[in-house]
């Protein structure tokens, strides 16, 4: 069986699961925690080399403010709280997004947190946080854009040359794109990098999702010919 190499997933549907449950929005984020454990835990076992996680969306700011802080507080006490799970699994931990709308105290609390976990190799954990696909592109046009002024003239400029612009610089494309709760849309995530991403849909929501989901996932991507276009 092959083992994907980079595996990213659209978290979705914990205010679903807590209305089932007659609890609070909040209620399901704090769940879905434990899936991000178990999957993460999972990945390292089975050799995946980057698991990249949405978390957070660029759109996501725009929910009530109690929810927003709540989330924001969440991510705070994950990354605090993981530190150990880091180290002793030899995970590199990242966050990647628009880092200027994030809280201080949480961009402090990643920071430390990736640069002690710098030089871990098994497996690296990327949340995406403040994410949106949109903005990744637009931000890399602007760079490259500053860089040619910088130059005084246009820099020659191909694909690989724009994915070095990317916030994902260095990270190899998704090769499966998990999104959970049974919706089929890509969510403005990733979408340069999801070119040739292979998408599995999961009725399953987040914080029901499991190492025997995952598991399931990863079966039916073996199932799948990656083409890239051309014909076999
Ligand atoms: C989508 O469910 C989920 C989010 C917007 C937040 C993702 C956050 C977590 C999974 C919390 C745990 C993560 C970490 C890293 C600690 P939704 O609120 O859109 O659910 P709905 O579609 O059912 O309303």
């Amino acid at each position: 069986m092959e083992v994907p190499q980079h595996i990213s997933i659209i978290m979705d549907g914990n205010g679903r699961w807590a209305k089932k449950q007659g609890k609070l929005r909040l209620f399901g984020h704090n769940a879905g925690a434990e899936s991000v454990r178990a999957c993460t835990e999972y990945c390292t076992e089975i050799g995946v080399k980057y698991l990249s996680l949405f978390a957070f969306s660029e759109e996501n700011w725009e929910r009530p403010a109690e929810e927003v802080n709540g989330l924001m507080q969440l991510m705070f006490k994950y990354v605090i709280g993981e530190h150990d799970t880091f180290m002793n699994n030899n995970i590199r931990f990242r966050v990647i997004g628009n880092y200027e709308h994030l809280p201080e105290d949480l961009m402090a609390a990643v920071h430390r947190e990736e640069e002690v976990t710098a030089g871990n190799t098994r497996m690296t954990m990327i949340l995406m946080l403040s994410y949106s696909g949109k903005w990744d592109i637009l931000q890399a046009a602007r760079h490259y854009a500053a860089d040619c002024l910088a130059a005084g003239r246009q820099l020659p400029l191909d694909e690989a040359g724009f994915s070095n612009y990317l916030a994902t610089a260095g990270i190899p494309d998704p090769d499966l794109l998990i999104r959970t709760s049974g919706e089929q849309r890509i969510s403005n995530y990733m979408l340069w990098q999801n070119a040739y991403t292979e998408f599995y849909y999961t009725p399953v929501l987040w914080p029901d999702f499991r190492k025997n989901d995952l598991e399931q996932a990863i079966s039916d991507f073996n199932n799948r010919q990656r083409r890239y276009g051309k014909v076999e």
